[in-house]
């Protein structure tokens, strides 16, 4: 059976750029605490009018055209992403709508910062199975829009943006392995609680400020580590390589330091460790997806490189993935 592997990747960013110095205008922080404390130095964030499908689209046709394939050819769209247009709707019906993708089917993932990761995993299923044969994943996220720009702990660490794949069979390589974790008991960590079921959006929940990301940022610093860490090992040993194989790791952008701490257990050379995260801060699932564009664009990954994705996220959830490239 023929493996499963990417065939084309696209991303978008939105325009406009917010400075560690222009958060030092709006919040009590400065440039060096958010440089030394995450390794964030700016952010993109949307214009008026942009919603989270308008990132993703625009990536998705990166990624279309990277793949040479047309709309028609998708059998499925996923979306990861935590902050949708809005409750439904899913984005990726919009997406297919934008695209004229009539014959795919569409729905969203909701897996945090590891959403991308798992989206390329549901899909390598559909395709092992035989179901479908090209699938359209999409990591895109504003979370701009859940932000409290008043809370100083957590708005120096976000950014909008969009990264896309396209995953299909391929004639060598491709995908050696794959890892997925949860822990639901840790839920209280990072959490948007207003808006849902469990408190719908009212007066109060706006007056309380429920509607905005809420983060326990030193407890989950450490999971971060663990899980990441952990995901890789797992993964590796499925694919029966080990850390010397690796050529390129693809971690979740939350913090620099979640991703030194990881490499150093790991005991991996952090030139082998692909960053975007001084340019865009944490985009979620956005995050491994964009780094993955970028880095196949500027050829830091060549083909027959040895690829891992890692990331993890709210839920709690994480992840990771070997690929050949
Ligand atoms: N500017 C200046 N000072 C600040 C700022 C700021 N922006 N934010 C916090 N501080 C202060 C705090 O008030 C505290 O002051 P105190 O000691 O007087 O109380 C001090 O800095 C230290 O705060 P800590 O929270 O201990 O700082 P820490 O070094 O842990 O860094 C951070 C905080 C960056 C949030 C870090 O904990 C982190 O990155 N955590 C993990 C985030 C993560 O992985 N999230 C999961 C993925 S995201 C997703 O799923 C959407």
């Amino acid at each position: 059976m023929k493996p499963v592997g990417i065939i084309g990747l696209g991303e978008y960013l939105p325009k406009r750029v917010l400075t560690n110095r222009d958060l030092e205008k709006m919040v009590d922080t400065t440039d060096e605490w958010i440089t030394t404390r995450t390794g964030i130095k700016e952010r993109r964030l949307v214009s008026e009018n942009e919603a989270t499908s308008d990132l993703a689209i625009n990536s998705a046709k990166e990624a279309l055209k990277d793949a040479k394939l047309e709309p028609k050819d998708l059998d499925l769209i996923i979306v990861a992403t935590v902050t949708p247009d809005m409750q439904f709707p899913s984005v990726s019906c919009l997406v297919q709508k934008a695209l004229g993708a009539k014959k795919a089917a569409c729905f969203d993932i909701s897996a945090a910062c590891a959403g991308f990761i798992y989206g390329i995993v549901t899909a390598q299923q559909f395709i092992l199975s035989g179901l479908y044969k090209n699938i359209l994943v999409i990591g895109a996220e504003v979370l701009s829009s859940i932000t409290d720009w008043q809370d100083r702990s957590t708005c120096v660490l976000f950014g909008d943006g969009a990264g896309a794949v396209v995953v299909s069979k391929v004639k060598r390589g491709g995908i050696l392995s794959t890892y997925l974790g949860s822990n639901g008991d840790m839920a209280d960590l990072l959490l948007v609680p207003g808006g849902g079921s469990r408190n719908p959006a009212s007066h109060q929940t706006i007056d309380k400020r429920m509607h905005y990301i809420k983060m326990r940022g030193n407890e989950l610093f450490k999971y971060a580590v663990i899980c990441m860490t952990e995901a890789v090992e797992i993964a590796l040993k499925r694919a029966k390589l080990t850390t010397r194989d690796i050529d390129c790791l693809i971690p979740h952008q939350a913090n620099l330091r979640i991703i030194q701490a990881v490499a150093k257990r790991l005991n991996l050379d952090e030139k082998k460790v692909y960053l975007n995260i001084h340019k865009y801060g944490n985009i979620s699932s956005a995050s491994t997806a964009t780094a993955l564009c970028e880095a196949v664009k500027e050829k830091v990954i060549k083909r027959g490189d040895i690829v891992v994705l890692d990331a993890f996220g709210a839920g709690l959830v994480w992840g990771a993935c070997v690929i050949e490239w």
